[in-house]
Protein backbone atom coordinates (compact mmCIF):
# COMPACT_ATOMS: atom_id res chain seq x y z
CA UNK A 1 0.00 0.00 0.00
CA UNK A 2 3.09 2.31 1.16
CA UNK A 3 4.55 1.37 -2.27
CA UNK A 4 1.53 1.99 -4.13
CA UNK A 5 1.59 5.76 -2.34
CA UNK A 6 4.59 6.06 -3.23
CA UNK A 7 4.47 5.09 -6.83
CA UNK A 8 1.26 7.58 -7.63
CA UNK A 9 3.69 10.36 -5.76
CA UNK A 10 6.44 9.48 -8.20
CA UNK A 11 4.52 9.84 -11.25
CA UNK A 12 2.87 12.85 -10.10
CA UNK A 13 5.88 14.63 -9.64
CA UNK A 14 6.85 17.18 -11.99
CA UNK A 15 9.48 19.57 -13.70
CA UNK A 16 10.14 22.22 -15.81
CA UNK A 17 11.77 23.11 -18.87
CA UNK A 18 12.49 26.55 -19.45
CA UNK A 19 13.86 27.83 -22.83
CA UNK A 20 16.46 30.45 -22.77
CA UNK A 21 18.47 30.32 -25.51
CA UNK A 22 17.68 30.82 -29.14
CA UNK A 23 18.98 33.49 -31.26
CA UNK A 24 16.41 36.63 -31.25
CA UNK A 25 16.52 38.00 -34.99
CA UNK A 26 13.62 39.67 -34.70
CA UNK A 27 14.47 41.26 -31.39
CA UNK A 28 18.06 42.75 -32.60
CA UNK A 29 20.11 44.64 -31.93
CA UNK A 30 19.07 44.31 -28.78
CA UNK A 31 19.32 40.27 -29.28
CA UNK A 32 23.16 41.22 -30.49
CA UNK A 33 24.52 41.52 -26.93
CA UNK A 34 21.75 40.60 -24.81
CA UNK A 35 19.03 37.89 -23.94
CA UNK A 36 15.62 38.79 -25.16
CA UNK A 37 14.43 36.56 -22.15
CA UNK A 38 15.79 39.47 -19.46
CA UNK A 39 14.45 42.14 -21.52
CA UNK A 40 12.45 44.08 -18.75
CA UNK A 41 8.38 44.30 -18.64
CA UNK A 42 7.22 46.39 -15.80
CA UNK A 43 11.13 46.28 -15.28
CA UNK A 44 11.06 43.19 -14.45
CA UNK A 45 12.62 40.51 -17.21
CA UNK A 46 10.14 38.88 -18.88
CA UNK A 47 11.76 35.47 -18.29
CA UNK A 48 10.64 36.10 -14.34
CA UNK A 49 7.53 36.17 -15.29
CA UNK A 50 7.50 32.53 -16.56
CA UNK A 51 9.78 31.28 -13.87
CA UNK A 52 7.13 32.78 -11.05
CA UNK A 53 3.71 30.93 -12.82
CA UNK A 54 5.77 28.01 -12.77
CA UNK A 55 6.80 27.78 -8.98
CA UNK A 56 3.30 29.16 -8.38
CA UNK A 57 1.89 25.99 -10.05
CA UNK A 58 4.06 24.18 -7.55
CA UNK A 59 6.71 23.14 -9.98
CA UNK A 60 10.62 23.87 -8.24
CA UNK A 61 12.87 21.65 -9.74
CA UNK A 62 13.55 24.21 -12.79
CA UNK A 63 16.14 23.15 -16.14
CA UNK A 64 16.71 26.38 -18.10
CA UNK A 65 18.13 25.77 -21.63
CA UNK A 66 20.82 28.84 -22.24
CA UNK A 67 23.37 29.68 -25.18
CA UNK A 68 25.39 32.45 -26.30
CA UNK A 69 23.68 34.54 -23.62
CA UNK A 70 24.39 31.70 -20.57
CA UNK A 71 26.33 33.90 -18.65
CA UNK A 72 23.55 37.08 -18.09
CA UNK A 73 21.32 34.62 -17.82
CA UNK A 74 22.70 32.74 -14.85
CA UNK A 75 24.02 36.23 -13.06
CA UNK A 76 19.85 37.07 -13.57
CA UNK A 77 18.77 34.20 -12.17
CA UNK A 78 21.53 32.89 -9.68
CA UNK A 79 21.06 29.23 -8.20
CA UNK A 80 16.92 30.25 -8.36
CA UNK A 81 16.82 30.59 -4.59
CA UNK A 82 15.78 34.05 -4.55
CA UNK A 83 13.04 32.73 -6.94
CA UNK A 84 11.69 29.94 -4.79
CA UNK A 85 12.98 27.60 -7.24
CA UNK A 86 16.27 25.18 -7.99
CA UNK A 87 17.45 25.74 -11.55
CA UNK A 88 19.97 23.47 -13.08
CA UNK A 89 21.52 25.03 -16.63
CA UNK A 90 21.61 23.32 -19.76
CA UNK A 91 24.11 24.36 -22.63
CA UNK A 92 22.88 24.64 -26.15
CA UNK A 93 25.34 24.95 -28.17
CA UNK A 94 23.26 26.15 -31.54
CA UNK A 95 19.96 27.29 -31.40
CA UNK A 96 18.78 23.68 -32.95
CA UNK A 97 14.90 24.01 -31.94
CA UNK A 98 12.42 23.44 -29.31
CA UNK A 99 12.99 19.52 -29.49
CA UNK A 100 16.87 20.02 -29.58
CA UNK A 101 16.19 21.54 -25.81
CA UNK A 102 13.80 18.56 -24.57
CA UNK A 103 16.80 15.70 -26.40
CA UNK A 104 20.06 17.58 -24.37
CA UNK A 105 17.71 18.14 -21.13
CA UNK A 106 17.34 14.03 -20.97
CA UNK A 107 19.53 13.82 -18.21
CA UNK A 108 18.01 16.73 -16.12
CA UNK A 109 14.47 15.38 -17.11
CA UNK A 110 14.93 11.93 -16.10
CA UNK A 111 11.75 9.58 -16.06
CA UNK A 112 9.31 12.58 -14.82
CA UNK A 113 6.74 14.86 -16.22
CA UNK A 114 7.56 17.89 -17.60
CA UNK A 115 5.76 21.61 -18.43
CA UNK A 116 7.98 23.24 -21.27
CA UNK A 117 7.60 26.90 -20.68
CA UNK A 118 9.27 29.38 -23.69
CA UNK A 119 11.51 32.16 -21.62
CA UNK A 120 10.29 35.01 -23.51
CA UNK A 121 6.71 34.10 -23.79
CA UNK A 122 4.14 35.80 -21.20
CA UNK A 123 0.77 34.67 -19.81
CA UNK A 124 -1.60 36.68 -17.56
CA UNK A 125 -3.14 34.27 -14.90
CA UNK A 126 -0.20 31.70 -14.61
CA UNK A 127 -0.30 28.05 -15.33
CA UNK A 128 -1.48 26.46 -12.31
CA UNK A 129 -4.52 25.49 -13.44
CA UNK A 130 -2.64 23.40 -16.44
CA UNK A 131 -0.53 21.99 -14.60
CA UNK A 132 -3.54 20.75 -12.14
CA UNK A 133 -5.27 19.65 -14.72
CA UNK A 134 -2.73 17.88 -16.05
CA UNK A 135 -1.31 16.00 -12.86
CA UNK A 136 -4.80 15.00 -12.75
CA UNK A 137 -5.25 13.81 -16.01
CA UNK A 138 -2.24 12.93 -17.50
CA UNK A 139 -2.94 12.59 -20.64
CA UNK A 140 0.42 11.62 -23.06
CA UNK A 141 0.92 15.55 -24.18
CA UNK A 142 -0.73 18.60 -23.58
CA UNK A 143 -0.67 22.21 -25.33
CA UNK A 144 -1.76 25.68 -24.60
CA UNK A 145 -3.88 27.04 -27.90
CA UNK A 146 -5.13 30.57 -27.93
CA UNK A 147 -7.87 31.90 -31.04
CA UNK A 148 -5.96 34.18 -33.27
CA UNK A 149 -7.22 36.15 -35.93
CA UNK A 150 -3.85 35.59 -37.93
CA UNK A 151 -2.86 31.93 -37.51
CA UNK A 152 -0.63 31.23 -40.48
CA UNK A 153 1.84 33.17 -38.63
CA UNK A 154 1.65 30.48 -35.67
CA UNK A 155 1.45 26.57 -35.31
CA UNK A 156 -1.75 25.98 -35.57
CA UNK A 157 -3.68 23.23 -34.29
CA UNK A 158 -6.75 21.60 -35.51
CA UNK A 159 -8.91 19.11 -33.00
CA UNK A 160 -10.47 15.50 -34.40
CA UNK A 161 -14.48 15.20 -33.13
CA UNK A 162 -12.64 13.72 -29.75
CA UNK A 163 -12.01 17.19 -28.90
CA UNK A 164 -8.07 16.28 -28.96
CA UNK A 165 -5.68 17.52 -31.07
CA UNK A 166 -5.25 15.71 -34.63
CA UNK A 167 -2.69 17.57 -36.49
CA UNK A 168 -0.02 20.35 -35.56
CA UNK A 169 1.36 22.31 -38.81
CA UNK A 170 3.96 25.29 -38.42
CA UNK A 171 2.62 28.72 -40.01
CA UNK A 172 0.07 27.34 -42.61
CA UNK A 173 -0.71 28.91 -45.17
CA UNK A 174 -4.15 27.85 -45.33
CA UNK A 175 -4.91 27.14 -41.42
CA UNK A 176 -7.39 24.47 -40.48
CA UNK A 177 -8.28 26.51 -37.65
CA UNK A 178 -7.61 29.88 -35.38
CA UNK A 179 -5.97 27.60 -32.63
CA UNK A 180 -2.63 28.97 -32.79
CA UNK A 181 0.04 27.17 -30.28
CA UNK A 182 0.70 29.20 -26.86
CA UNK A 183 4.46 28.64 -25.50
CA UNK A 184 3.42 26.29 -22.92
CA UNK A 185 3.58 22.25 -23.19
CA UNK A 186 2.91 19.66 -20.62
CA UNK A 187 4.88 16.43 -21.40
CA UNK A 188 5.12 12.77 -20.39
CA UNK A 189 8.70 10.81 -20.76
CA UNK A 190 7.39 9.72 -24.10
CA UNK A 191 8.43 12.78 -25.42
CA UNK A 192 11.79 11.65 -25.21
CA UNK A 193 11.02 8.95 -27.98
CA UNK A 194 9.21 11.68 -30.48
CA UNK A 195 12.34 13.84 -30.16
CA UNK A 196 14.92 10.95 -31.15
CA UNK A 197 12.75 9.65 -33.84
CA UNK A 198 12.38 13.05 -35.90
CA UNK A 199 14.41 14.75 -38.34
CA UNK A 200 15.41 18.46 -38.89
CA UNK A 201 12.97 20.70 -40.43
CA UNK A 202 13.68 22.53 -43.65
CA UNK A 203 15.05 25.68 -41.53
CA UNK A 204 17.27 22.73 -39.90
CA UNK A 205 15.45 22.75 -36.31
CA UNK A 206 14.17 19.89 -34.67
CA UNK A 207 10.52 21.16 -34.19
CA UNK A 208 8.52 20.35 -31.39
CA UNK A 209 5.58 20.65 -33.70
CA UNK A 210 6.99 17.67 -35.54
CA UNK A 211 7.66 15.82 -32.17
CA UNK A 212 4.05 16.43 -30.70
CA UNK A 213 2.25 14.92 -34.32
CA UNK A 214 4.96 11.98 -34.37
CA UNK A 215 3.02 11.34 -30.63
CA UNK A 216 -0.47 11.45 -32.48
CA UNK A 217 0.68 9.56 -35.01
CA UNK A 218 1.66 6.94 -32.80
CA UNK A 219 -1.60 7.00 -31.18
CA UNK A 220 -0.81 9.29 -28.20
CA UNK A 221 -3.46 11.33 -26.30
CA UNK A 222 -2.45 14.99 -27.01
CA UNK A 223 -4.93 17.36 -25.71
CA UNK A 224 -5.43 21.21 -25.85
CA UNK A 225 -5.96 23.69 -22.85
CA UNK A 226 -7.56 26.63 -24.72
CA UNK A 227 -6.12 29.94 -23.09
CA UNK A 228 -8.67 32.29 -22.82
CA UNK A 229 -6.68 35.52 -21.32
CA UNK A 230 -3.57 37.28 -22.07
CA UNK A 231 -1.01 35.42 -23.74
CA UNK A 232 2.03 37.10 -25.63
CA UNK A 233 5.25 35.87 -27.54
CA UNK A 234 7.41 39.02 -26.95
CA UNK A 235 9.49 38.06 -29.20
CA UNK A 236 9.18 41.06 -31.42
CA UNK A 237 9.12 44.86 -30.28
CA UNK A 238 5.97 45.84 -30.60
CA UNK A 239 4.82 42.65 -29.07
CA UNK A 240 7.26 43.74 -25.68
CA UNK A 241 5.48 46.89 -25.52
CA UNK A 242 1.87 46.17 -25.72
CA UNK A 243 3.01 42.97 -22.79
CA UNK A 244 4.54 46.26 -21.02
CA UNK A 245 0.95 48.10 -21.28
CA UNK A 246 -0.94 45.23 -20.32
CA UNK A 247 1.68 44.86 -16.97
CA UNK A 248 1.63 48.66 -15.95
CA UNK A 249 -2.28 48.68 -16.59
CA UNK A 250 -2.47 46.79 -13.50
CA UNK A 251 0.47 48.50 -11.29
CA UNK A 252 -0.26 48.95 -7.72
CA UNK A 253 1.12 53.09 -7.39
CA UNK A 254 3.89 53.61 -5.01
CA UNK A 255 6.57 56.47 -4.47
CA UNK A 256 9.55 55.21 -2.73
CA UNK A 257 11.77 57.60 -3.99
CA UNK A 258 11.58 61.25 -4.06
CA UNK A 259 9.07 63.94 -6.07
CA UNK A 260 10.14 67.67 -5.37
CA UNK A 261 7.55 69.93 -5.33
CA UNK A 262 7.56 71.26 -8.80
CA UNK A 263 7.00 67.46 -10.34
CA UNK A 264 3.57 65.47 -10.82
CA UNK A 265 2.79 62.19 -10.79
CA UNK A 266 -0.09 61.44 -12.43
CA UNK A 267 -2.15 58.36 -12.28
CA UNK A 268 -0.74 54.56 -11.63
CA UNK A 269 2.86 55.57 -11.53
CA UNK A 270 5.33 53.36 -9.09
CA UNK A 271 8.69 55.12 -8.47
CA UNK A 272 11.38 53.07 -7.06
CA UNK A 273 13.85 53.25 -4.40
CA UNK A 274 16.34 56.30 -5.09
CA UNK A 275 14.72 57.45 -7.96
CA UNK A 276 14.75 61.24 -8.50
CA UNK A 277 11.95 63.23 -10.28
CA UNK A 278 12.32 66.99 -10.53
CA UNK A 279 10.92 70.09 -11.98
CA UNK A 280 8.84 67.02 -14.16
CA UNK A 281 5.73 65.13 -14.88
CA UNK A 282 5.15 61.48 -14.96
CA UNK A 283 1.74 60.32 -16.25
CA UNK A 284 1.11 57.01 -15.47
CA UNK A 285 0.84 53.80 -15.67
CA UNK A 286 4.58 54.05 -15.96
CA UNK A 287 7.51 52.91 -13.08
CA UNK A 288 10.38 54.64 -12.84
CA UNK A 289 13.42 52.27 -11.81
CA UNK A 290 15.50 52.73 -9.03
CA UNK A 291 18.47 55.20 -8.69
CA UNK A 292 17.38 56.93 -12.03
CA UNK A 293 16.19 60.40 -12.46
CA UNK A 294 14.04 62.23 -13.91
CA UNK A 295 14.52 65.88 -14.69
CA UNK A 296 12.90 68.68 -16.50
CA UNK A 297 10.97 65.71 -18.46
CA UNK A 298 7.91 64.26 -19.21
CA UNK A 299 7.41 60.92 -18.96
CA UNK A 300 3.81 59.80 -20.65
CA UNK A 301 1.46 56.62 -20.13
CA UNK A 302 3.43 52.98 -20.77
CA UNK A 303 6.41 53.77 -19.91
CA UNK A 304 9.13 51.65 -18.03
CA UNK A 305 12.11 53.50 -17.63
CA UNK A 306 14.53 50.54 -15.93
CA UNK A 307 17.28 51.47 -13.39
CA UNK A 308 20.90 54.05 -12.79
CA UNK A 309 19.23 55.94 -16.09
CA UNK A 310 19.28 59.59 -16.38
CA UNK A 311 16.44 61.28 -18.74
CA UNK A 312 16.83 65.27 -19.29
CA UNK A 313 14.80 67.77 -20.81
CA UNK A 314 13.07 64.90 -22.83
CA UNK A 315 9.59 63.89 -23.83
CA UNK A 316 8.95 60.47 -23.85
CA UNK A 317 5.89 57.40 -23.98
CA UNK A 318 4.44 54.17 -24.55
CA UNK A 319 8.68 52.56 -24.65
CA UNK A 320 10.87 51.25 -22.72
CA UNK A 321 14.63 52.10 -21.57
CA UNK A 322 16.70 49.83 -20.23
CA UNK A 323 19.16 50.44 -17.45
CA UNK A 324 22.03 52.97 -17.18
CA UNK A 325 20.71 54.96 -19.98
CA UNK A 326 21.10 58.56 -20.78
CA UNK A 327 18.57 60.42 -22.72
CA UNK A 328 18.76 64.18 -23.21
CA UNK A 329 17.02 66.76 -25.01
CA UNK A 330 15.04 65.03 -26.67
CA UNK A 331 11.45 65.58 -27.84
CA UNK A 332 9.77 63.16 -28.34
CA UNK A 333 10.41 59.76 -28.09
CA UNK A 334 7.44 56.82 -28.60
CA UNK A 335 6.76 53.25 -29.08
CA UNK A 336 10.63 52.65 -28.79
CA UNK A 337 12.66 50.00 -27.27
CA UNK A 338 16.33 51.52 -25.91
CA UNK A 339 19.03 48.78 -24.82
CA UNK A 340 21.50 49.67 -22.01
CA UNK A 341 23.73 52.14 -21.18
CA UNK A 342 22.49 53.83 -24.14
CA UNK A 343 23.78 57.56 -24.57
CA UNK A 344 20.71 60.18 -26.82
CA UNK A 345 21.55 63.57 -26.73
CA UNK A 346 21.43 67.10 -28.97
CA UNK A 347 24.92 68.04 -30.47
CA UNK A 348 26.14 71.42 -30.38
CA UNK A 349 28.17 70.79 -33.04
CA UNK A 350 28.54 72.23 -36.58
CA UNK A 351 27.24 71.45 -38.97
CA UNK A 352 24.02 70.41 -37.61
CA UNK A 353 23.22 66.68 -38.32
CA UNK A 354 22.55 63.87 -36.65
CA UNK A 355 25.39 61.82 -35.72
CA UNK A 356 25.13 57.47 -34.76
CA UNK A 357 26.56 54.98 -34.02
CA UNK A 358 24.54 52.34 -34.06
CA UNK A 359 24.46 48.32 -33.61
CA UNK A 360 24.02 45.92 -36.75
CA UNK A 361 20.07 45.65 -37.32
CA UNK A 362 19.19 49.08 -35.53
CA UNK A 363 15.62 50.55 -36.18
CA UNK A 364 15.73 54.31 -36.20
CA UNK A 365 12.61 56.29 -37.57
CA UNK A 366 13.65 60.35 -37.43
CA UNK A 367 10.76 63.08 -37.28
P1 LIG B 1 11.84 31.59 -30.73
O1 LIG B 1 11.35 32.95 -30.38
O2 LIG B 1 10.94 30.73 -31.52
O3 LIG B 1 13.22 31.67 -31.50
P2 LIG B 1 14.43 32.65 -31.33
O4 LIG B 1 14.72 32.95 -29.89
O5 LIG B 1 15.56 32.06 -32.09
O6 LIG B 1 13.94 34.06 -31.92
P3 LIG B 1 13.78 34.63 -33.42
O7 LIG B 1 12.64 33.84 -34.03
O8 LIG B 1 13.43 36.08 -33.22
O9 LIG B 1 15.10 34.46 -34.12
O10 LIG B 1 12.22 30.81 -29.40
C1 LIG B 1 11.28 30.69 -28.34
C2 LIG B 1 12.03 30.56 -27.04
O11 LIG B 1 12.82 29.38 -27.03
C3 LIG B 1 12.99 31.70 -26.76
O12 LIG B 1 12.99 31.97 -25.37
C4 LIG B 1 14.33 31.16 -27.18
C5 LIG B 1 14.20 29.67 -26.89
N1 LIG B 1 14.94 28.78 -27.79
C6 LIG B 1 15.98 28.00 -27.28
O13 LIG B 1 16.30 28.07 -26.09
N2 LIG B 1 16.63 27.15 -28.13
C7 LIG B 1 16.30 27.01 -29.45
O14 LIG B 1 16.92 26.22 -30.17
C8 LIG B 1 15.23 27.84 -29.97
C9 LIG B 1 14.83 27.76 -31.40
C10 LIG B 1 14.60 28.70 -29.09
Amino acid sequence: MALCRARAANLRRMKALVLSGGAGTRLRPITHTSAKQLVPVANKPVLFYGLEAIRDAGVTDVGIIVGDTAAEIEAAVGDGSALGIRVTYIRQEAPLGLAHCVLIARDFLGDDDFVMYLGDNFIIGGITELVAEFQAERYDAQILLTRVDNPSQFGVAELGPDGQVCTLVEKPQEPKSDLALVGVYMFTPVIHDAVMAIKPSGRGELEITDAIQWLIDEGRTVSPHLVTGYWKDTGRLEDMLECNRKVLESLEPSVRGTVDAESRVIGRVVVEEGAVIERSTVRGPAIIGRDTVIRDTYVGPFTSIYFGCTLEDTEIEHSIVLEQSTIRGVRRIEDSLIGKEVEVAPSSARPRAHRLMLGDHSKVSIA
